[in-house]
């Protein structure tokens, strides 16, 4: 182990402010919150990850209203739920750990029949919705530019609220196929107006975002970018654009940038790699039509994309020569190797998702094992098992390790 890998596990700035450590749990919705609620199942899994070491844990979801919900079991940030976030994040920041909260709006891509605001899912234009096909709104509708103001206040209320709850920092959601991505891609907005075209167009409402968050929560506050490097489809976001809109979110005003890819609409195994999640869904969904719809559908849409370690490194170095914030990256580190490798290539921090489903208290472990001279890894397989219990009845866990235990 060289020396290259305590840069991992030493004290760094994101922003203006001070991690622990350079890993960073992933935004990840877990599926515990119950009817919209966060309570003691988010906090367990939360502060298992804290207690383990990590310098930040991210919640993830955190919509920024009802309506931005892909299904009604998902938060969003009201009133009726701040005393809940108010205790959840206070005991998380208790053990050392920072707290950061992941800021989404599903746009069109929802299944949500409880919607509050609206009649149906809007987007950026009019698109058939695979997923609200089962709850009988395969169709979404084109935003206003009355819809765009008001989406964009959202974020602005929600990013205030954040603030006031206890969260340091906000990472916002511009990738995976969600609200905001479907403006910046290609695929997805067809629009004719000042939000659609060319890619400053398309980034028109990204950056307006940035800046409404910016504005309510001051210059100190580390706001982070999660946008994606490709849609993974015709037609989509591709990597070379994707170096423009890094640019963009960079100049807005985002302290760091995450890269992923994928979306979840399209091509969602582009974003974890390894075996399909669509055998784990078929098991746990109860929608007849949508389980039906799996089973035929499901090869055809989950492609396989073989597992491999830092499958998003090259996209990553790409954008890091070519902004100016710092680097957060994603995507298969679950090997002390691999976080030498991003170390040595000079990324700032590393955030994981599965690597810490499989052993929560991934960082003391991995740095227990640095001090001994001895390699160390989650155990995680990236079967993807984890993955189909989002919906599933407790959420989340590995249930790959359960079963060795
Ligand atoms: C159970 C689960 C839920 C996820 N939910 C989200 C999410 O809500 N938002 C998001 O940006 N990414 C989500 N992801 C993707 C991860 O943040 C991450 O991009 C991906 O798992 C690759 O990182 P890893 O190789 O460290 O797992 C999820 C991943 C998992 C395993
Ligand atoms: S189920 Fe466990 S082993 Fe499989 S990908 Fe998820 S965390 Fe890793």
């Amino acid at each position: 182990m060289s020396d290259v890998l305590k840069r991992a596990f030493s004290p760094a700035k994101l922003g203006k402010l001070e991690l622990r450590n350079r890993l960073i749990k992933a935004g990840t919705y877990e599926g515990k919150t119950p009817n919209g609620i966060p309570g003691q199942d988010l906090k367990n899994f939360h502060m298992a990850i804290a207690e383990g070491g990590i310098g930040m844990t991210t919640i993830g979801y955190c919509t920024t209203e009802a309506d931005g919900r892909i299904d009604d079991q998902m938060m969003y940030l009201h009133d009726e739920i701040k005393p809940a976030l108010l205790n959840i994040i206070g005991d998380l920041k208790a053990t050392g750990a920072r707290v950061s909260g992941q800021m989404t709006h599903c746009g069109y891509f929802s299944k949500n029949t409880s919607m509050q605001r609206l009649d149906r899912p809007l987007g950026p234009s009019r698109q058939f919705n695979m997923l609200g096909l089962p709850a009988g709104m395969p169709f979404t509708g084109e935003m206003t530019l009355k819809d765009i103001d008001y989406l964009v206040q959202t974020y602005h209320d929600a990013a205030l609220y954040m603030k006031e709850v206890g969260f340091e920092a906000l990472e916002i959601h511009f990738s995976h196929g969600y609200g905001l991505s479907q403006f910046i891609s290609p695929k997805t907005n067809r629009r004719t107006d000042e939000y659609g075209g060319n890619t400053h167009n398309r980034m028109r409402l990204p950056v307006r975002v940035i800046e409404a968050c910016r504005k309510a929560v001051g210059d100190d506050f580390p706001i982070i970018g999660k946008m994606g490097l490709t849609d993974g489809i015709k037609d989509g976001l591709h990597e070379d654009e994707a170096i423009e809109v890094a640019k963009y979110l960079d100049k807005a005003g985002c302290d760091a940038l995450i890269t992923s890819g994928g979306t979840s609409s399209f091509n969602v195994m582009k974003m974890f790699r390894g075996p399909s999640i669509h055998h784990g869904m078929i098991e746990v969904e109860t929608n007849i039509i949508a389980k039906t719809g799996l089973k035929i559908m499901g090869p055809k849409i989950f492609k396989n994309y073989p597992y491999k370690e830092l499958y998003f490194r090259d996209g990553c170095q790409r954008v890091r020569d070519a902004v100016d914030c710092q680097m957060i990256y994603i995507g298969g580190c679950s090997t002390m190797e691999s976080l030498e490798q991003l170390m040595s290539d000079g990324v700032d921090f590393v955030q994981m998702a599965r690597p810490l489903i499989a052993d929560p208290a991934y960082a003391n472990h991995a740095m227990a094992a640095f001090e001994a001279g001895k390699p160390y890894d989650s155990g995680c397989t990236h079967c993807n098992r984890c993955v189909a219990l989002i919906n599933a009845p407790g959420g989340v866990y590995c249930p790959e390790l359960a079963e060795q235990r």
